[in-house]
């Protein structure tokens, strides 16, 4: 089942969200000395990492993952390890960072990463982003990925620029501890909305989550 957790304002679900994954981050070291985090792309989780990055954790001790990744060159301003590395990764000590090497193309970096998070047997934490579609990651509805069986696939024809993305797949989402979602605004309603319903769409065939929204996106039945 989701859970969902609803604030007046975006900005008290992005430090809910962030109080969240902290007390998941905090606990799975306690439990086992170390974790494995997957960050979303896109815009919203910014804030919400600025929390995160406040917090006093003991970074050497978290792995980061991305859950998908755009295939543009390194360093391009529209890639999600930019974002991350602006909003979290650049405020904390020692980042161990697995980025997806998308600039080699969605096939070939798929490869790579399937190796990359190959020891990693199941993620502690898979804190991912939604589309106004119901796309998570770089999973979007009708796409050829949704079917691909492998922990990490390319992406083609994607209807969110670019086209050609890297994504893990929906089975490594589901297999993860925790799935956290953080989404916001009156534009995500709707697609909230045939999500409550059940609608067989990508955020939807994930497993359960723990969803961090405010109330515009909230504010819209069928
Ligand atoms: C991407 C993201 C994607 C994103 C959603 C929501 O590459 O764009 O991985 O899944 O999380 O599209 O994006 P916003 O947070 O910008 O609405």
């Amino acid at each position: 089942m989701h859970k969902w957790f609803v604030y007046g304002e975006f900005d008290k679900a992005s430090i809910a969200a962030a109080d969240f994954l902290a007390q998941q981050i905090e606990a799975c070291i306690k439990q086992k000395g170390i974790c494995h985090i997957v960050l979303p792309g896109g815009s919203s989780p910014a804030n919400c990492l600025h929390y995160l990055a406040k917090k006093n954790l003991p970074w050497n001790q978290v792995n980061w993952y991305l859950g998908d990744e755009r295939c543009y060159p390194v360093g391009h301003a529209e890639r999600n390890d930019v974002m991350l590395d602006k909003n979290l990764w650049s405020h904390i000590s020692t980042p161990n960072v697995h980025r997806i090497p998308a600039e080699l193309g969605a096939e070939q970096a798929a490869k790579v990463y399937r190796e990359v998070i190959k020891p990693v047997e199941v993620f502690d934490v898979a804190f991912l982003g939604m589309g106004e579609d119901g796309h998570t990651a770089s999973l979007f509805p009708d796409n050829d990925a949704l079917q691909d069986t492998r922990s990490v696939v390319p992406v083609y024809e994607a209807p969110k620029a670019p086209d050609e993305r890297v994504s893990l797949s929906i089975s490594t989402i589901k297999k993860a501890k925790c799935r956290m979602v953080l989404t916001a605004g009156a534009g995500k309603a709707k697609i909230l909305a045939h999500i409550r319903e059940g609608d067989p769409l990508p955020i939807n065939m994930i497993g359960d989550i723990n969803w961090y929204v405010d109330e515009a996106a909230m504010s819209t039945g069928i």
